[in-house]
C-alpha cells in the first residue's frame, strides 16, 4: 500500500500524540489480536475432527458479532463526532463498513454452514473459509491504520480530550456486559504494561469488585508473569490471589 506525503504526515501525527485521548487505539489492539489469532486457528483446525471444524465454526461467529458491532458502534458514535466538525473526512471509511457489513454476513454464513456439511466437503470448505477470512482481516487492517491516522487527526485537531472522553464514555456504556468482557479479554494481554495499567485502575474506580475481580481472572491467563507482576504491582495487589486471604 502506497501512503501520500499527507497520510504520512498523518501518521506523524498520530505517533507523536499519543498523549491525546485515543478513542481507536485499545479497541484495535483488541480486533487485531482477535482477528489474527482466528485466522490461524481456522487454518490449524483438523477437518476430519468435528470438534475442530465446531471450534473453528464459533470463533469465527464470535469474530463476526464482536467486528459487526464495532461497526455500529463506530456508525453511531465517532462518525458523527467528525462529521461535526470536520466534515467530509468520514467518507472513505463509512464505505468500507458498508462493505464489512456485507462481509460479515458472508463469512458468518459460510462459518454457520461449516458443521453441517458432508465430509468429502469439509476440508475444501475450510481452507476457503480461512482464505475468506483471510482477505477480511488483510482490509480491516488496513481500515483500522487509516482510523488511527486520518480520523484521530480529525478528532484531535477538533476536539479537546475532555470531549473525546465524553464520546468514549457514552459509547462504552451502550456496550452489554458479555461484549465488554470479551473485549477486555482480547484487549488488555495486548496493551502494553501501562496501558492496561491505566483501564484496569480506572475500572477498579468504577466497577463492582466481583466484575473487576471476573476481568482479573480472564486477563490473567493472556499475560506472561512479568506482565502480571507488573499489573499487581500497580494495582497493589498480591502477585498470587488469595495470598492476603491467608497471611
Ligand atoms: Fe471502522
Amino acid at each position: 500500500m502506497q501512503f501520500t506525503q499527507q497520510e504520512m504526515n498523518q501518521l506523524a501525527a498520530a505517533s507523536t500524540s499519543s498523549s491525546r485521548e485515543n478513542l481507536y487505539a485499545g479497541i484495535h489492539k483488541a480486533l487485531r489480536a482477535m482477528m489474527t489469532d482466528t485466522l490461524l486457528a481456522v487454518g490449524r483446525a483438523d477437518p476430519s475432527d468435528p470438534q475442530d471444524v465446531a471450534d473453528a465454526s464459533g470463533r469465527v461467529i464470535g469474530l463476526m458479532d464482536l467486528c459487526e458491532a464495532h461497526v455500529q458502534h463506530e456508525n453511531s458514535f465517532v462518525h458523527p463526532a467528525i462529521e461535526a466538525r470536520t466534515p467530509g473526512v468520514c467518507g472513505e471509511v463509512a464505505q468500507d463498513h458498508v462493505a464489512h457489513l456485507h462481509h460479515i454476513q458472508r463469512l458468518r454464513a459460510a462459518a454457520q454452514q461449516l458443521p453441517g456439511l458432508d465430509d468429502p466437503l469439509q476440508a475444501g470448505a475450510l481452507h476457503a473459509l480461512y482464505l475468506e477470512l483471510s482477505l477480511f482481516v488483510a482490509d480491516n487492517l488496513q481500515h483500522m491504520h487509516v482510523e488511527e491516522t486520518r480520523h484521530n487527526a480529525a478528532l484531535w485537531s477538533a476536539y479537546t480530550d475532555a470531549e473525546l472522553r465524553a464520546i468514549h464514555d457514552a459509547l462504552v456504556a451502550t456496550i452489554p456486559p458479555s461484549e465488554m468482557m470479551q473485549v477486555m479479554r482480547w484487549m488488555l494481554p495486548q496493551m502494553h504494561a501501562l496501558e492496561r495499567l491505566q483501564v484496569l485502575g480506572g475500572m477498579r474506580q468504577g466497577a463492582p469488585a466481583p466484575v473487576f475481580q471476573a476481568v482479573l481472572d480472564v486477563v490473567q491467563p493472556h499475560l506472561s508473569p512479568r506482565d502480571w507482576a507488573k499489573l499487581t504491582q500497580g494495582l497493589g495487589l498480591p502477585a498470587v490471589p488469595g495470598l492476603v486471604a491467608a497471611v
